[in-house]
Parts: structure tokens; C-alpha cells; sequence
């Protein structure tokens, strides 16, 4: 694997699923890195000089800029910014309470502007990258899912929005639209489901490959989507929904 010396990022929501494995896939490609959750389980990643851990919620109006001085502080610099935390909601509208509505948004959605706006001119110093991990349901109707989907929705115009403002800058800016991965989150959602063994064959005929796919799979294509192998690349929602979007 190629590796890319004295680069740094922050990753969020880093504990588990998505997150982790790209810290993990970063990590190996040589990047330094500031790794936040809410979950203390994010300490389990810490490696002298190489991983910070972080635990904070996203959610409040201090931990994004902290968060980002506390890489520039440690680190020198910040190259790329993965804006991966987020919560889902599978829920009737009917059923969806302006508590769920305010409640998504301050996790799913502010975090991310209030992380981009915070490191952005850090990345224009160095000519670094967003990575946002958006969702299909960003881009397609999905039955039961709509504030989760609007909140996926604003992340793939605030992707679309930042490579436009930036683009001249020096700062790409792309997202990630996974279909149904292989997550705690998932297990989690699957677990709630009246009939789990029917909802997951729902799920696998949606997906074309027949499978989820897996949290590397994504951590991959975030990779790439930070690395040079990607240069020409912004404003791209790249989805990794083993063929979901295409039918
Ligand atoms: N798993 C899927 O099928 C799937 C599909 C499409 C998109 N996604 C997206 O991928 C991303 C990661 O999903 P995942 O499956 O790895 O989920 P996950 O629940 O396994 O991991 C999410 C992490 O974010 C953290 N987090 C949640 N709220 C936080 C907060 N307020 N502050 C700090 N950290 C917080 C959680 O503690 C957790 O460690 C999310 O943006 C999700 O919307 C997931």
C-alpha cells in the first residue's frame, strides 16, 4: 500500500463500524490521526504519536473546533476531515416527533458544517480533503426513513456546496454513499425489526452483489477519495452500495 508521510486527519464517530475501520485503513496508509466518539471505546485506538483518541459528542458547539486546534496543536497540520458520526432513525413520519427531527439534525448535520467550517482553513493551508459519509438514502426514496434521509440529503449538498467554494482553493471535497453495511448499527436496527430474518432478505435483495458490504469496503473508498489517486475528483458522491443506486 502506498503510504503518504506527515499527513493528519480527524476522524469522527471513530469507535466502531465505519469509523474505526478507517482509522485503521488511515493508519496504515501513514496518517496521523485524531480519533473522536462519543463512546469511550474510541480509547482503544490510541497509539503514541500516531492516534489521539477523542472521547466527545459532536454535538455540542465547542467539540468541533477543539477538536480540529487539537490536531493542528498535536500534529502540525490537518489534511483531510472525516466527517463519519451520525445516527439512524427508521421511523413512520407519522410517528416522528420534532424532538426526533431536532435530535438528528444536531448529530447527522451541524456537526459536519461546524467540523468543515472549523477545519477548512487548515486544509487550505495544505491543500488537503473532505471525506463526508453521506448514505443511499441520501439519494434515493427509502420507505420509513425520512428525517434520517433528509439529514443524508444535507450532507450530500454540503459536499456538493464545499468542492464549489473550495475547488479553487486547493481543497477537495467528497462523500461516501454507503448502501447497507455490515455494522453494529446495522445489527442494532436489524435486531429492532419485528421479523429480522425477513428484513434482512429484503435488505440482501436490494443490494445487487447479494451482501452487505463491509466496513472496509467503505474505509476504502474514503481512502481513496483523500488520496492523491483521486486528484481530479470533488464534489462526488461515491456511492459503495454493492449496486443499490444503480438499479
Ligand atoms: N451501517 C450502514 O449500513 C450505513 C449505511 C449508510 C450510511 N451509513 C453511515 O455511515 C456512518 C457510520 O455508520 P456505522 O454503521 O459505522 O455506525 P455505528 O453506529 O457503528 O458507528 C457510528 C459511531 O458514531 C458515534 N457517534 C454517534 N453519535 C455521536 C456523537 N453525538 N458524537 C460523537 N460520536 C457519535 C457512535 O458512538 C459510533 O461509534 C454514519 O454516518 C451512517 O449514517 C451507515
Amino acid at each position: 500500500m502506498e503510504t503518504y508521510m506527515d499527513l493528519t486527519a480527524v476522524v469522527t464517530g471513530a469507535a466502531r463500524g465505519i469509523g474505526r475501520s478507517t482509522v485503521v485503513r488511515l493508519r496504515a496508509a501513514g496518517y496521523r490521526i485524531v480519533a473522536v466518539d462519543i463512546s469511550p471505546a474510541v480509547a482503544d485506538l490510541a497509539e503514541e504519536g500516531w492516534v489521539v483518541p477523542l472521547p466527545a459528542d459532536v454535538a455540542t458547539a465547542e467539540t468541533p473546533g477543539d477538536v480540529v486546534d487539537r490536531a493542528v496543536a498535536t500534529f502540525g497540520r490537518l489534511d483531510l476531515l472525516v466527517n463519519n458520526a451520525a445516527r439512524f432513525l427508521r421511523r413512520p413520519i407519522l410517528d416522528t416527533t420534532d424532538e426526533d427531527f431536532d435530535a438528528l439534525f444536531a448529530v447527522n448535520v451541524r456537526p459536519a458544517f461546524r467540523f468543515a467550517r472549523a477545519a477548512l482553513p487548515h486544509l487550505t493551508e495544505v491543500g488537503g480533503s473532505i471525506v463526508n459519509v453521506a448514505s443511499i438514502s441520501g439519494l434515493v426514496g427509502i420507505a420509513n426513513q425520512s428525517v434520517y434521509a433528509m439529514t443524508k440529503g444535507a450532507i450530500v449538498q454540503l459536499t456538493r456546496q464545499l468542492a464549489i467554494e473550495y475547488g479553487s482553493r486547493g481543497v477537495r471535497v467528497n462523500a461516501v454513499a454507503p448502501g447497507a453495511v455490515d455494522t453494529d448499527f446495522m445489527a442494532e436496527t436489524r435486531a429492532a425489526d419485528p421479523d429480522p430474518a425477513a428484513s434482512l432478505a429484503i435488505t440482501l435483495s436490494n443490494h445487487p452483489i447479494g451482501r452487505m458490504s463491509t466496513p472496509d469496503e467503505v474505509a476504502r473508498a474514503i481512502a481513496f477519495l483523500a488520496s492523491p489517486d483521486s486528484a481530479g475528483i470533488t464534489g462526488t458522491i461515491l456511492s459503495v452500495d454493492g449496486g443499490y443506486v444503480a438499479r
